[in-house]
């Protein structure tokens, strides 16, 4: 089986975004192949953490994964800090990764903007501890949306640069990026990519967001004055509605513009808040069971971690062995 590798930050509550980008495509994957999905706190700490929502919405990202439809016995989910193998290599691959790439990266550039003076270091590194998760399971394939693809070439550029200097050790990944929900944009600013870390939170919906918040952001989204639905870039608002109501409804942008001919805005958006709220209610009444369950949570995350320090270790090892550290025996 080909082995698929994916990963989401609990740096924040997730959005709407992160699903149709992510995780739904996940569970779409996962009988097809070997599956890690991983929750990348190492990564959510290159910004600030308070510790209690860190901790907090670790195991709310945990329980979303497996109430998304994610099976803890059929794939190994983790948490990244568990598997030390993981700091490790991204250590290593710093070595053989260039400044000059990691201040190229457009993730770092907005978001170190951001931080003005007092940009950490390891927001810098952030794409080579990536590049560590994906490379150490002989990944295959990385389903993740579109603002993930500039990582991912570099992770593939890393690997080959490793790999032409000692002989094969990698596993060149290709990247996964769904046509339909690559890239949801914010429901306010049409031209940004939906963000958990949006200042007006009625850009996002959030997978938690009660029904009725649903309905209200979905209603206050910004559309224009032409009153068709139509998917075009002239009409962005509506574009991204239509995207939204495609992905959940798993039909075609122009089956949806035919459907709406002569129909208003209004009912276009009570449908698209209806179809948000029937995908995601149910998964948010099983988060709020799973979250109770501290014990069947720990059972998950510590069997996955033992599998992939096991996995991860063979791969570390390989490595240091073709730099030229003396192995322990
Ligand atoms: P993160 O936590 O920012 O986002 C998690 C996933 O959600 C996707 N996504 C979106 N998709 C569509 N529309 C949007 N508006 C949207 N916003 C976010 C992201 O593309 C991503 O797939 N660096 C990664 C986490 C990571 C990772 C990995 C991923 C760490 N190690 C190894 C894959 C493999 C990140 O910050 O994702």
């Amino acid at each position: 089986k080909k082995v698929i590798f994916s990963g989401i930050q609990p740096s924040g509550d997730l959005t709407l975004g992160n699903y149709l980008g992510a995780i739904k495509n996940w569970v779409k994957l996962q009988d097809e192949y070997d599956c890690y999905f991983c929750v990348v706190d190492l990564h959510a700490i290159t910004v600030k953490q308070e510790p209690k929502d860190l901790r907090r919405r670790t195991l709310e990202l945990l329980s979303i994964y497996i109430a998304s439809g994610i099976v803890p016995e059929k794939n190994t989910m983790f948490i990244q800090s568990h598997v030390p193998q993981h700091s490790e290599a991204a250590w290593l691959l710093n070595c053989f990764t260039y400044m000059g790439e990691l201040s190229r990266m457009t993730q770092f550039k907005d978001k170190s903007a951001k931080s003005g003076s007092s940009v950490a270091a390891g927001l810098l590194n952030y794409p080579v501890l990536m590049a560590a998760d994906i490379l150490l399971y002989g990944t295959d394939l990385v389903p993740v949306g579109k603002d993930q693809k500039q990582h991912l070439e570099l992770t593939r550029d890393i690997a080959e640069r490793f790999n032409g200097i000692y002989s094969p050790t990698f596993t060149i990944p290709e990247p996964y990026i769904p046509e339909a929900g690559a890239k949801i944009m914010d429901l306010q600013e049409p031209s940004k990519k939906m963000s958990k870390s949006a200042d007006n939170p009625n850009g996002f919906i959030l997978i938690m967001d009660p029904p009725d918040v649903i309905k209200k952001k979905i209603n206050r989204a910004v559309t224009d004055s032409l009153g068709i639905v139509k998917y075009t870039d002239d009409q962005p608002g509506v574009k991204n509605l239509i995207n939204i109501l495609s992905v959940i409804k798993g039909i075609t942008p122009m089956e949806i513009e035919n459907y709406y001919q002569g129909k208003g805005y209004a009912e276009f958006k009570n449908d698209v808040a209806e179809a948000i709220i029937g995908e995601l209610s149910p998964i948010q009444e099983k988060v709020k069971e799973l979250i109770t369950n501290k014990e069947y949570l720990q059972s998950i995350y510590k069997s996955g971690a033992e599998k992939a320090r096991y996995v991860a270790n063979k791969t570390l090892r390989k490595m240091k062995k073709k730099i030229g550290f003396i192995p322990e025996e």
